[in-house]
Protein backbone atom coordinates (compact mmCIF):
# COMPACT_ATOMS: atom_id res chain seq x y z
CA UNK A 1 0.00 0.00 0.00
CA UNK A 2 1.50 3.58 -0.39
CA UNK A 3 0.64 6.98 1.36
CA UNK A 4 1.38 10.12 -1.12
CA UNK A 5 0.33 13.63 -0.68
CA UNK A 6 -2.44 15.05 -2.45
CA UNK A 7 -3.39 19.00 -3.29
CA UNK A 8 -6.68 20.72 -4.15
CA UNK A 9 -10.02 19.92 -3.45
CA UNK A 10 -10.20 16.28 -2.13
CA UNK A 11 -13.25 15.78 -3.49
CA UNK A 12 -12.17 16.17 -7.40
CA UNK A 13 -9.75 13.17 -7.05
CA UNK A 14 -11.01 10.19 -8.55
CA UNK A 15 -11.29 8.34 -5.98
CA UNK A 16 -13.73 5.20 -4.02
CA UNK A 17 -13.56 7.42 -0.98
CA UNK A 18 -12.73 10.52 1.12
CA UNK A 19 -12.61 10.27 4.93
CA UNK A 20 -12.40 13.08 7.04
CA UNK A 21 -11.97 12.97 10.61
CA UNK A 22 -14.38 15.43 12.27
CA UNK A 23 -14.18 16.67 16.12
CA UNK A 24 -17.00 16.29 18.17
CA UNK A 25 -18.43 19.72 19.46
CA UNK A 26 -19.21 20.99 22.92
CA UNK A 27 -22.29 22.55 21.21
CA UNK A 28 -26.02 20.46 21.41
CA UNK A 29 -27.04 21.14 17.32
CA UNK A 30 -22.94 21.61 15.88
CA UNK A 31 -22.89 23.64 13.04
CA UNK A 32 -20.60 21.93 10.33
CA UNK A 33 -17.11 21.69 10.73
CA UNK A 34 -14.91 24.35 9.07
CA UNK A 35 -12.74 21.87 6.77
CA UNK A 36 -15.72 19.87 5.34
CA UNK A 37 -17.76 23.09 4.44
CA UNK A 38 -16.18 22.93 0.88
CA UNK A 39 -17.35 19.31 0.73
CA UNK A 40 -20.93 20.59 2.24
CA UNK A 41 -21.13 22.96 -0.81
CA UNK A 42 -20.84 20.87 -3.34
CA UNK A 43 -23.14 17.88 -2.08
CA UNK A 44 -25.90 20.41 -2.04
CA UNK A 45 -25.42 21.71 1.32
CA UNK A 46 -26.46 17.86 2.39
CA UNK A 47 -23.70 15.70 3.80
CA UNK A 48 -23.81 17.41 7.04
CA UNK A 49 -27.49 17.60 7.29
CA UNK A 50 -27.94 13.77 6.63
CA UNK A 51 -25.44 12.95 9.10
CA UNK A 52 -26.68 15.15 12.01
CA UNK A 53 -29.89 13.52 11.21
CA UNK A 54 -28.52 10.03 10.83
CA UNK A 55 -27.32 10.38 14.77
CA UNK A 56 -23.50 11.48 13.45
CA UNK A 57 -21.83 13.18 16.62
CA UNK A 58 -18.21 12.45 15.60
CA UNK A 59 -17.68 10.08 18.96
CA UNK A 60 -14.55 8.52 18.84
CA UNK A 61 -15.04 5.69 16.70
CA UNK A 62 -17.99 6.61 15.10
CA UNK A 63 -18.44 6.96 11.41
CA UNK A 64 -21.00 8.27 8.88
CA UNK A 65 -20.74 7.15 5.17
CA UNK A 66 -22.63 8.90 2.51
CA UNK A 67 -22.50 7.66 -1.37
CA UNK A 68 -22.55 10.91 -3.47
CA UNK A 69 -24.32 9.32 -6.36
CA UNK A 70 -21.53 10.76 -9.26
CA UNK A 71 -22.58 14.17 -7.89
CA UNK A 72 -18.63 14.39 -7.70
CA UNK A 73 -16.07 12.23 -8.98
CA UNK A 74 -15.56 11.02 -5.48
CA UNK A 75 -17.75 7.34 -5.09
CA UNK A 76 -18.46 8.42 -0.95
CA UNK A 77 -17.48 10.17 1.57
CA UNK A 78 -16.94 8.72 5.16
CA UNK A 79 -16.88 10.62 8.48
CA UNK A 80 -14.56 9.19 11.04
CA UNK A 81 -15.74 10.84 14.49
CA UNK A 82 -12.54 11.86 16.82
CA UNK A 83 -14.37 12.88 19.92
CA UNK A 84 -13.62 16.22 21.12
CA UNK A 85 -10.32 17.85 21.08
CA UNK A 86 -8.74 18.49 24.05
CA UNK A 87 -9.10 14.70 24.47
CA UNK A 88 -7.30 13.99 21.10
CA UNK A 89 -4.56 12.20 21.70
CA UNK A 90 -1.39 11.52 18.48
CA UNK A 91 -2.50 7.65 18.74
CA UNK A 92 -5.65 8.86 17.96
CA UNK A 93 -4.49 10.57 14.04
CA UNK A 94 -2.92 7.12 14.18
CA UNK A 95 -6.12 5.29 14.31
CA UNK A 96 -7.63 8.10 11.89
CA UNK A 97 -5.23 6.68 9.43
CA UNK A 98 -5.97 3.01 9.99
CA UNK A 99 -10.30 4.30 9.78
CA UNK A 100 -9.31 5.55 6.33
CA UNK A 101 -7.96 1.97 5.55
CA UNK A 102 -10.80 -0.16 6.84
CA UNK A 103 -13.80 2.35 5.78
CA UNK A 104 -12.19 2.61 1.94
CA UNK A 105 -13.52 -0.84 0.17
CA UNK A 106 -12.48 0.13 -3.07
CA UNK A 107 -8.96 1.20 -4.19
CA UNK A 108 -8.19 4.79 -3.54
CA UNK A 109 -9.29 6.67 -0.37
CA UNK A 110 -8.54 9.99 -0.09
CA UNK A 111 -7.84 11.29 3.76
CA UNK A 112 -8.60 15.00 5.05
CA UNK A 113 -7.04 15.51 8.63
CA UNK A 114 -8.78 17.86 10.66
CA UNK A 115 -6.46 21.33 11.98
CA UNK A 116 -5.74 20.58 15.65
CA UNK A 117 -4.46 23.54 18.35
CA UNK A 118 -2.21 21.64 19.81
CA UNK A 119 -1.13 18.57 17.44
CA UNK A 120 1.63 19.82 14.61
CA UNK A 121 -0.06 19.89 11.18
CA UNK A 122 3.26 17.70 10.15
CA UNK A 123 2.92 15.46 12.85
CA UNK A 124 -0.58 15.03 12.42
CA UNK A 125 0.03 13.88 8.73
CA UNK A 126 3.19 11.50 9.86
CA UNK A 127 0.97 9.73 12.26
CA UNK A 128 -1.85 9.17 10.12
CA UNK A 129 0.37 8.10 6.97
CA UNK A 130 2.10 5.77 9.68
CA UNK A 131 -1.39 4.44 10.77
CA UNK A 132 -2.70 3.92 6.89
CA UNK A 133 0.64 2.16 6.18
CA UNK A 134 0.32 -0.03 8.98
CA UNK A 135 -3.59 -0.98 9.08
CA UNK A 136 -2.57 -1.75 4.92
CA UNK A 137 -0.39 -4.16 5.97
CA UNK A 138 -1.36 -7.84 5.09
CA UNK A 139 0.25 -10.82 5.47
CA UNK A 140 -0.89 -12.99 2.24
CA UNK A 141 2.55 -14.45 1.15
CA UNK A 142 0.47 -18.24 1.57
CA UNK A 143 -2.76 -17.21 0.01
CA UNK A 144 -3.28 -18.67 -3.43
CA UNK A 145 -6.15 -16.45 -4.00
CA UNK A 146 -5.84 -13.01 -2.37
CA UNK A 147 -8.69 -10.99 -3.53
CA UNK A 148 -6.79 -7.75 -4.13
CA UNK A 149 -9.87 -5.57 -5.42
CA UNK A 150 -11.08 -4.91 -2.41
CA UNK A 151 -8.12 -3.64 -0.85
CA UNK A 152 -7.12 -0.03 -0.38
CA UNK A 153 -3.99 0.18 -2.28
CA UNK A 154 -3.38 4.11 -2.25
CA UNK A 155 -4.54 6.81 0.58
CA UNK A 156 -4.19 10.24 -0.47
CA UNK A 157 -3.76 12.67 2.33
CA UNK A 158 -4.76 16.47 2.16
CA UNK A 159 -3.83 18.42 5.06
CA UNK A 160 -5.65 21.90 4.97
CA UNK A 161 -2.43 23.89 6.47
CA UNK A 162 0.59 22.39 4.44
CA UNK A 163 2.20 22.27 1.14
CA UNK A 164 1.90 19.18 -0.69
CA UNK A 165 5.98 19.37 0.10
CA UNK A 166 5.73 19.33 3.10
CA UNK A 167 3.22 16.51 3.46
CA UNK A 168 5.38 14.18 0.88
CA UNK A 169 7.93 14.89 3.33
CA UNK A 170 5.65 13.85 5.90
CA UNK A 171 4.76 10.68 4.19
CA UNK A 172 8.41 9.34 3.87
CA UNK A 173 9.25 9.56 7.23
CA UNK A 174 6.29 7.50 8.19
CA UNK A 175 7.09 5.14 5.51
CA UNK A 176 10.35 4.72 6.81
CA UNK A 177 9.41 3.62 10.22
CA UNK A 178 5.94 1.52 8.71
CA UNK A 179 8.65 -0.30 6.36
CA UNK A 180 10.62 -1.13 9.30
CA UNK A 181 7.39 -2.34 11.51
CA UNK A 182 6.23 -4.41 8.53
CA UNK A 183 9.17 -5.91 8.00
CA UNK A 184 9.16 -6.95 11.39
CA UNK A 185 5.62 -7.88 11.48
CA UNK A 186 6.87 -10.63 7.88
CA UNK A 187 9.58 -12.50 9.89
CA UNK A 188 6.72 -13.13 12.71
CA UNK A 189 4.23 -14.28 10.73
CA UNK A 190 5.90 -16.77 8.33
CA UNK A 191 6.96 -19.92 10.18
CA UNK A 192 9.98 -21.37 11.39
CA UNK A 193 11.06 -23.60 8.25
CA UNK A 194 11.01 -20.46 6.10
CA UNK A 195 12.35 -18.09 8.77
CA UNK A 196 15.42 -20.22 9.53
CA UNK A 197 18.50 -18.67 11.39
CA UNK A 198 20.32 -18.50 7.56
CA UNK A 199 17.09 -16.57 6.07
CA UNK A 200 17.22 -14.08 9.18
CA UNK A 201 21.30 -13.10 8.02
CA UNK A 202 20.24 -12.92 4.45
CA UNK A 203 17.02 -10.89 5.38
CA UNK A 204 19.85 -8.50 7.50
CA UNK A 205 22.55 -8.07 4.52
CA UNK A 206 19.28 -7.74 2.02
CA UNK A 207 17.82 -4.69 4.43
CA UNK A 208 21.62 -3.55 5.12
CA UNK A 209 22.14 -2.73 1.36
CA UNK A 210 19.16 -1.49 0.78
CA UNK A 211 19.33 1.33 3.81
CA UNK A 212 23.12 1.60 3.94
CA UNK A 213 24.11 -0.80 7.17
CA UNK A 214 27.26 -2.64 7.71
CA UNK A 215 26.05 -6.39 8.22
CA UNK A 216 28.06 -8.95 10.17
CA UNK A 217 26.96 -12.63 9.97
CA UNK A 218 28.61 -15.17 12.51
CA UNK A 219 28.31 -18.77 11.76
CA UNK A 220 28.29 -21.61 14.20
CA UNK A 221 31.82 -21.75 13.61
CA UNK A 222 32.46 -18.37 13.98
CA UNK A 223 30.63 -18.30 17.73
CA UNK A 224 32.61 -21.24 18.91
CA UNK A 225 35.89 -18.93 18.39
CA UNK A 226 34.17 -16.56 20.31
CA UNK A 227 33.56 -18.80 23.29
CA UNK A 228 29.32 -18.50 22.88
CA UNK A 229 28.39 -21.79 24.69
CA UNK A 230 25.42 -20.65 25.59
CA UNK A 231 24.21 -19.59 22.66
CA UNK A 232 25.85 -22.88 21.00
CA UNK A 233 23.82 -25.18 23.14
CA UNK A 234 20.78 -23.91 22.57
CA UNK A 235 21.01 -24.23 19.04
CA UNK A 236 22.88 -27.32 18.95
CA UNK A 237 19.71 -30.06 18.56
CA UNK A 238 18.97 -28.14 15.52
CA UNK A 239 22.20 -27.34 14.19
CA UNK A 240 22.57 -29.73 11.30
CA UNK A 241 19.11 -28.71 9.76
CA UNK A 242 19.13 -24.90 10.85
CA UNK A 243 22.81 -23.72 12.36
CA UNK A 244 22.42 -20.41 14.64
CA UNK A 245 23.77 -17.26 13.48
CA UNK A 246 24.46 -14.05 14.96
CA UNK A 247 23.94 -10.98 13.00
CA UNK A 248 25.30 -7.21 13.45
CA UNK A 249 23.93 -4.38 11.93
CA UNK A 250 25.62 -1.24 12.35
CA UNK A 251 24.68 2.45 11.73
CA UNK A 252 26.97 5.29 11.97
CA UNK A 253 25.96 8.89 11.44
CA UNK A 254 28.52 11.12 8.68
CA UNK A 255 29.56 13.27 11.49
CA UNK A 256 30.72 11.77 14.59
CA UNK A 257 28.24 10.06 16.85
CA UNK A 258 27.53 11.73 20.46
CA UNK A 259 25.99 8.70 22.30
CA UNK A 260 26.15 4.32 20.77
CA UNK A 261 23.29 2.75 21.84
CA UNK A 262 23.40 -1.11 20.95
CA UNK A 263 19.52 -3.08 20.49
CA UNK A 264 20.13 -6.56 21.12
CA UNK A 265 16.94 -8.98 20.55
CA UNK A 266 15.98 -12.64 20.86
CA UNK A 267 15.84 -14.60 17.55
CA UNK A 268 14.76 -17.71 18.95
CA UNK A 269 13.24 -19.14 15.18
CA UNK A 270 11.12 -21.93 16.74
CA UNK A 271 11.04 -22.46 20.81
CA UNK A 272 10.17 -26.17 21.31
CA UNK A 273 11.38 -26.28 24.51
CA UNK A 274 14.19 -28.37 24.24
CA UNK A 275 14.18 -31.97 26.14
CA UNK A 276 12.04 -29.51 28.57
CA UNK A 277 9.41 -29.76 26.08
CA UNK A 278 6.39 -27.74 25.51
CA UNK A 279 3.09 -28.83 25.57
CA UNK A 280 1.22 -29.19 22.12
CA UNK A 281 -0.66 -26.00 22.56
CA UNK A 282 1.96 -24.05 23.92
CA UNK A 283 4.31 -24.98 21.38
CA UNK A 284 2.25 -24.04 18.96
CA UNK A 285 3.11 -20.44 18.86
CA UNK A 286 6.44 -20.46 19.04
CA UNK A 287 7.37 -19.04 15.65
CA UNK A 288 7.07 -16.01 17.41
CA UNK A 289 9.91 -16.42 19.58
CA UNK A 290 12.02 -14.19 17.23
CA UNK A 291 10.05 -10.95 17.48
CA UNK A 292 12.61 -9.35 19.54
CA UNK A 293 15.30 -10.10 16.82
CA UNK A 294 12.63 -8.72 13.76
CA UNK A 295 12.19 -5.64 16.21
CA UNK A 296 15.43 -5.17 16.13
CA UNK A 297 16.22 -5.35 12.56
CA UNK A 298 12.93 -3.35 11.75
CA UNK A 299 14.34 -0.60 14.06
CA UNK A 300 17.63 -1.00 12.10
CA UNK A 301 15.75 -0.42 9.12
CA UNK A 302 14.02 2.48 9.90
CA UNK A 303 17.25 3.88 11.13
CA UNK A 304 19.06 3.91 8.60
CA UNK A 305 16.53 5.17 6.02
CA UNK A 306 15.92 8.18 8.65
CA UNK A 307 19.76 8.61 8.79
CA UNK A 308 19.61 10.35 12.55
CA UNK A 309 22.54 12.70 12.72
CA UNK A 310 24.25 12.46 16.13
CA UNK A 311 23.61 8.36 16.64
CA UNK A 312 25.26 5.43 16.25
CA UNK A 313 22.98 2.39 16.52
CA UNK A 314 24.27 -1.12 16.32
CA UNK A 315 22.06 -3.63 16.33
CA UNK A 316 22.50 -7.52 17.02
CA UNK A 317 19.85 -10.57 16.36
CA UNK A 318 20.63 -13.80 18.65
CA UNK A 319 19.02 -16.19 15.93
CA UNK A 320 18.45 -20.00 17.08
CA UNK A 321 16.24 -22.52 16.89
CA UNK A 322 15.51 -24.40 20.16
CA UNK A 323 14.96 -27.79 18.87
CA UNK A 324 15.26 -31.41 20.22
CA UNK A 325 17.61 -34.22 19.07
CA UNK A 326 20.28 -36.60 20.18
CA UNK A 327 22.44 -33.48 20.14
CA UNK A 328 20.11 -31.70 22.80
CA UNK A 329 21.40 -29.89 25.55
CA UNK A 330 20.09 -31.55 28.93
CA UNK A 331 18.69 -30.31 31.66
CA UNK A 332 21.58 -30.61 34.41
CA UNK A 333 24.42 -29.59 31.82
CA UNK A 334 26.54 -27.07 33.29
CA UNK A 335 27.62 -24.86 29.92
CA UNK A 336 30.38 -22.02 29.90
CA UNK A 337 29.29 -18.15 28.58
CA UNK A 338 31.44 -16.16 26.30
CA UNK A 339 31.88 -13.77 29.58
CA UNK A 340 34.01 -16.93 31.09
CA UNK A 341 30.77 -17.40 33.59
CA UNK A 342 29.78 -21.14 34.26
CA UNK A 343 25.81 -21.47 34.25
CA UNK A 344 23.61 -24.54 35.16
CA UNK A 345 20.89 -25.13 32.86
CA UNK A 346 17.73 -26.21 34.92
CA UNK A 347 15.41 -26.21 32.46
CA UNK A 348 16.34 -25.82 28.46
CA UNK A 349 12.98 -24.24 27.93
CA UNK A 350 14.55 -20.70 29.63
CA UNK A 351 16.66 -20.71 26.41
CA UNK A 352 16.15 -17.14 25.33
CA UNK A 353 18.38 -15.66 28.63
CA UNK A 354 21.24 -17.81 27.66
CA UNK A 355 21.28 -16.72 23.81
CA UNK A 356 20.89 -12.92 24.71
CA UNK A 357 23.52 -12.93 28.05
CA UNK A 358 26.29 -14.44 25.15
CA UNK A 359 24.82 -11.93 22.23
CA UNK A 360 24.98 -9.08 25.11
CA UNK A 361 28.64 -9.72 26.07
CA UNK A 362 29.65 -9.94 22.60
CA UNK A 363 27.37 -6.40 22.44
CA UNK A 364 29.90 -4.75 25.52
CA UNK A 365 32.70 -6.52 24.78
CA UNK A 366 32.93 -5.37 20.84
CA UNK A 367 31.22 -1.74 20.51
CA UNK A 368 31.31 -0.51 23.57
CA UNK A 369 28.15 0.90 23.80
CA UNK A 370 26.60 3.66 26.17
CA UNK A 371 23.26 2.03 26.48
CA UNK A 372 22.32 -0.82 25.78
CA UNK A 373 18.93 -2.39 25.27
CA UNK A 374 17.44 -5.88 24.63
CA UNK A 375 14.38 -7.00 23.31
CA UNK A 376 12.95 -10.41 24.14
CA UNK A 377 9.64 -12.65 24.10
CA UNK A 378 11.49 -13.75 27.48
CA UNK A 379 8.49 -15.03 29.85
CA UNK A 380 5.19 -16.42 30.21
CA UNK A 381 5.20 -14.92 33.73
CA UNK A 382 5.86 -11.67 32.15
CA UNK A 383 2.15 -11.59 30.01
CA UNK A 384 0.68 -13.31 33.39
CA UNK A 385 1.48 -9.83 35.03
CA UNK A 386 0.66 -7.12 32.56
CA UNK A 387 -1.66 -8.92 29.81
CA UNK A 388 -1.45 -9.09 26.33
CA UNK A 389 -0.88 -5.56 25.31
CA UNK A 390 2.35 -4.58 27.74
CA UNK A 391 5.94 -5.14 27.43
CA UNK A 392 7.49 -5.23 30.71
CA UNK A 393 10.35 -2.77 31.38
CA UNK A 394 13.63 -3.37 33.59
CA UNK A 395 16.24 -1.13 34.40
CA UNK A 396 17.68 0.44 37.12
CA UNK A 397 18.09 4.12 35.20
CA UNK A 398 15.49 6.22 36.34
CA UNK A 399 16.27 8.18 33.35
CA UNK A 400 16.53 5.68 30.58
CA UNK A 401 12.80 4.38 32.26
CA UNK A 402 11.06 7.57 31.64
CA UNK A 403 12.60 8.00 28.37
CA UNK A 404 11.66 4.90 27.12
CA UNK A 405 8.12 5.08 28.11
CA UNK A 406 7.71 8.45 26.87
CA UNK A 407 8.82 7.22 23.71
CA UNK A 408 6.07 4.62 24.36
CA UNK A 409 3.56 7.04 24.54
CA UNK A 410 4.59 8.79 21.72
CA UNK A 411 4.49 5.80 19.68
CA UNK A 412 1.23 4.39 20.98
CA UNK A 413 3.12 1.37 22.66
CA UNK A 414 2.71 0.29 26.46
CA UNK A 415 5.55 -0.52 28.59
CA UNK A 416 5.45 -0.98 32.46
CA UNK A 417 7.93 -0.52 34.64
CA UNK A 418 9.20 -3.93 36.66
CA UNK A 419 11.19 -3.78 39.88
CA UNK A 420 14.83 -5.79 39.49
CA UNK A 421 14.23 -6.86 42.82
CA UNK A 422 17.49 -7.71 43.90
CA UNK A 423 15.86 -9.92 46.73
CA UNK A 424 15.61 -12.66 44.28
CA UNK A 425 18.78 -12.84 43.31
CA UNK A 426 19.11 -16.14 45.81
CA UNK A 427 17.04 -17.71 43.52
CA UNK A 428 19.25 -17.96 41.00
CA UNK A 429 22.51 -19.46 42.80
CA UNK A 430 23.84 -22.77 41.81
CA UNK A 431 25.95 -25.21 44.06
CA UNK A 432 27.54 -26.37 41.31
CA UNK A 433 27.86 -23.88 38.61
CA UNK A 434 28.26 -19.70 39.06
CA UNK A 435 24.55 -19.01 38.41
CA UNK A 436 21.49 -21.18 37.20
CA UNK A 437 19.29 -20.68 34.64
CA UNK A 438 15.92 -20.02 36.17
CA UNK A 439 14.37 -19.18 39.45
CA UNK A 440 11.09 -20.52 41.34
CA UNK A 441 7.31 -20.15 39.57
CA UNK A 442 6.64 -16.59 41.40
CA UNK A 443 8.72 -13.75 40.01
CA UNK A 444 9.45 -15.13 36.69
CA UNK A 445 9.99 -12.03 34.73
CA UNK A 446 12.42 -10.81 37.28
CA UNK A 447 14.67 -13.52 37.78
CA UNK A 448 14.92 -13.90 33.95
CA UNK A 449 16.08 -10.29 34.31
CA UNK A 450 18.44 -10.58 36.77
CA UNK A 451 19.92 -13.53 34.96
CA UNK A 452 20.27 -10.94 32.28
CA UNK A 453 21.76 -8.48 34.71
CA UNK A 454 24.62 -11.00 35.31
CA UNK A 455 26.03 -10.31 32.16
CA UNK A 456 25.33 -6.52 31.48
CA UNK A 457 28.16 -5.99 34.56
CA UNK A 458 27.63 -2.77 34.95
CA UNK A 459 29.21 -2.12 31.25
CA UNK A 460 26.23 0.34 30.30
CA UNK A 461 23.42 1.56 30.83
CA UNK A 462 20.99 -0.80 30.05
CA UNK A 463 16.78 -1.77 29.86
CA UNK A 464 14.91 -5.31 29.19
CA UNK A 465 12.27 -5.44 27.42
CA UNK A 466 9.79 -8.31 27.94
CA UNK A 467 7.55 -8.17 24.83
CA UNK A 468 6.15 -11.59 25.46
CA UNK A 469 2.84 -10.46 25.55
CA UNK A 470 2.54 -6.95 22.99
CA UNK A 471 4.72 -8.85 20.14
CA UNK A 472 1.94 -10.46 18.73
CA UNK A 473 -2.25 -8.91 18.40
CA UNK A 474 -4.72 -11.76 18.58
CA UNK A 475 -7.75 -9.14 18.24
CA UNK A 476 -8.62 -6.46 15.67
CA UNK A 477 -6.93 -3.18 16.58
CA UNK A 478 -6.92 0.17 14.38
CA UNK A 479 -3.78 0.00 12.85
CA UNK A 480 -2.44 -3.91 13.89
CA UNK A 481 -4.11 -6.70 12.35
CA UNK A 482 -3.54 -9.64 14.01
CA UNK A 483 -0.53 -11.71 13.84
CA UNK A 484 3.02 -10.27 14.46
CA UNK A 485 2.78 -6.98 15.67
CA UNK A 486 5.94 -5.40 15.25
CA UNK A 487 6.00 -4.23 18.51
CA UNK A 488 8.50 -2.07 20.23
CA UNK A 489 9.96 -0.86 16.49
CA UNK A 490 7.91 2.75 16.80
CA UNK A 491 9.21 3.10 20.42
CA UNK A 492 12.50 2.52 19.80
CA UNK A 493 12.94 4.67 16.62
CA UNK A 494 11.07 7.46 18.70
CA UNK A 495 13.85 6.93 21.55
CA UNK A 496 16.54 6.82 19.10
CA UNK A 497 15.95 9.94 17.58
CA UNK A 498 14.46 11.89 19.72
CA UNK A 499 17.96 13.30 20.69
CA UNK A 500 18.95 13.19 24.40
N1 LIG B 1 9.55 -18.14 24.56
C1 LIG B 1 9.15 -18.47 25.87
C2 LIG B 1 8.30 -17.38 26.54
C3 LIG B 1 6.95 -17.11 25.91
C4 LIG B 1 5.84 -17.79 26.32
C5 LIG B 1 6.83 -16.15 24.92
C6 LIG B 1 4.61 -17.53 25.74
C7 LIG B 1 5.60 -15.88 24.35
C8 LIG B 1 4.49 -16.57 24.75
C9 LIG B 1 10.37 -18.71 26.73
O1 LIG B 1 11.48 -19.24 26.10
C10 LIG B 1 9.97 -19.71 27.78
O2 LIG B 1 9.72 -20.82 27.44
N2 LIG B 1 9.94 -19.27 29.03
C11 LIG B 1 9.57 -20.09 30.11
C12 LIG B 1 10.55 -19.86 31.22
C13 LIG B 1 10.51 -20.89 32.31
C14 LIG B 1 10.99 -22.22 31.79
C15 LIG B 1 11.37 -20.43 33.45
C16 LIG B 1 8.16 -19.71 30.55
O3 LIG B 1 7.79 -18.53 30.47
O4 LIG B 1 7.41 -20.61 30.92
MN1 LIG C 1 11.48 -21.34 26.00
ZN1 LIG D 1 11.63 -18.87 24.12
Amino acid sequence: MKVTAHTGAAWKKRADTVAIGVYQSAKKKAPCPDHLQELDRALGKKLWTFAVDDGFTADSGQTFVLHTHKKIPVKRVVLIGMGEPDDVTLDDFRKLGGGAVHSCPGNKAVLVLPPHDEISATSAVELAAEGALLAGYRFNKYLSDDDDDTRTAQVSIVSPDLSAGAVRKACEHAGAIAAGVNLARDLINDHASSVTPEMFAATARQTGSEVGLTVKVLTEKDLEKEGMGLMLAVGRAAAAAHPPRMVRLAYRPKKKAKRHIALVGKGVTFDSGGLDIKPAAGMLEMKIDMSGAAAVIGTMRAIGALAPEDIAVTGYLGCVENGISAFAYHPGDVLKSRKGTTVEVNNTDAEGRLVLADCIDYALDKDQPDTLIDLATLTGACMIALGPFTSGLFTADDDLASDLILAGERSGEDFWRMPLNQALRYQLKSQIADTKNTGERWGGAITAALFLEQFIDDRARWAHLDIAGPATMDREHPYIPRGGAGFAVRTLVSYLTAGH
